[in-house]
């Protein structure tokens, strides 16, 4: 069997219990996802830069949930004269769903984006804040640090300062927004051609979920009274979401806040996997499956400090 079949065959199974339509989403994560971007605001206009763009694909369209997240129906745009000059960004439709859940702080702030590169997020964030504020965008991996300043550069983000730092040991740093887009195994992105690699063992969901607890975890005690956390996964895993934030709201003096986006369509944070139950502030988390708006899939979480 392809191997990549096989992957999404044991996704299927793993995770079937835990959506509302079994057929629908096994039938979503054998389809292929079509190119999505939004527009860089920072260096043009979204109906000039639209307009362009259509000459190429008249049939762009634009979600309902987020009108800057476009669909195109080619998967060259990365080759555009609009992507060299940054007038776009090509980003899963899932992964601007961060940044939209803690649109109504995308003013004057400071945040540090703990795992950056390759700055998908940075740069929308920059965008929402229009080059204000200061973010500190920062990762572990220096061979990631290259593609994050090559986003910064070519998109003109002039808010934003690089550090390459392990975030467990971050010097503590105030800041109003943290930001935990933490590495995981990915699963979410299974209908992205050539994305996850294997399929994960028992072994590696336990490392996952202890990297991702350090992530979280330090960000949640350098976080000042009042300031937020967003901890968020492109995976199906509730050992790597649910599990991870329970842990942290059990050790932390967090609260949970609810978060919804008009016109997307997402589930509550699961609280029982594998014999194992959560604290049941997690059913405020948002779940975003395949499935229910055509996308990858996502996990976000946005607490305040007490
Ligand atoms: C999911 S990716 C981040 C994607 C990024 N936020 C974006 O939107 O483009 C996770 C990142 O975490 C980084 N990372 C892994 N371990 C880390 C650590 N201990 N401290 C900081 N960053 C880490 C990886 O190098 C990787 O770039």
């Amino acid at each position: 069997m392809h191997r990549h079949q096989n992957i999404r065959d044991n996704l299927i199974s793993k995770y079937s219990s835990l959506v509302d339509d079994e057929k629908k989403f096994a039938n979503f994560i054998n389809l292929p996802l079509k190119q999505s971007f939004r527009v860089n605001t920072l260096k043009e206009e979204k109906e000039i830069v639209l307009d362009k763009l259509k000459e190429y694909d008249p049939k762009i369209k634009t979600t309902e949930w987020n009108d800057n997240a476009h669909i195109s129906e080619l998967d060259n745009l990365g080759s555009s004269l609009e992507h060299f000059v940054g007038h776009i960004y090509i980003q899963e439709l899932t992964s601007m769903i961060p940044p939209l859940v803690v649109k109504d702080l995308m003013k004057n702030i400071s945040i540090i984006d703990c795992c950056a590169a390759p700055g998908s997020k940075t740069t929308q964030m920059a965008a929402m804040m229009e080059n204000k504020g200061h973010i500190i965008a920062n990762d572990a991996r220096h061979v990631r640090l290259k593609s994050l300043r090559g986003n910064l550069d070519r998109l003109g983000v002039t808010n934003t300062s690089v550090t390459l730092r392990d975030f467990k040991s971050f010097p503590n740093t105030k800041a109003d927004l943290y930001f935990v887009d933490a590495p995981c195994s990915s699963e979410g992105t299974i209908r992205k051609k050539n994305s996850v690699a294997r399929n994960w063992r028992e072994k590696d969901y336990i490392r996952f979920n202890k990297l991702q607890k350090g992530l979280l975890g330090k960000a949640c005690e350098m976080a000042p009274s009042g300031s937020t956390v967003v901890y968020s996964t492109c995976t199906f895993s509730p050992d790597e979401n649910e599990k991870v934030v329970s842990d942290i709201l059990n050790k932390h003096d967090m609260k949970m806040k609810k978060i919804n986006i008009k016109n997307l369509k997402s589930e509550p944070g699961i609280t029982k996997w594998n014999n194992e139950t959560y604290n049941s502030e997690v059913e405020k988390c948002m779940r975003v499956w395949p499935h229910h708006n055509d996308t990858d899939a996502f996990f976000i979480a946005r607490m305040e400090k007490c």
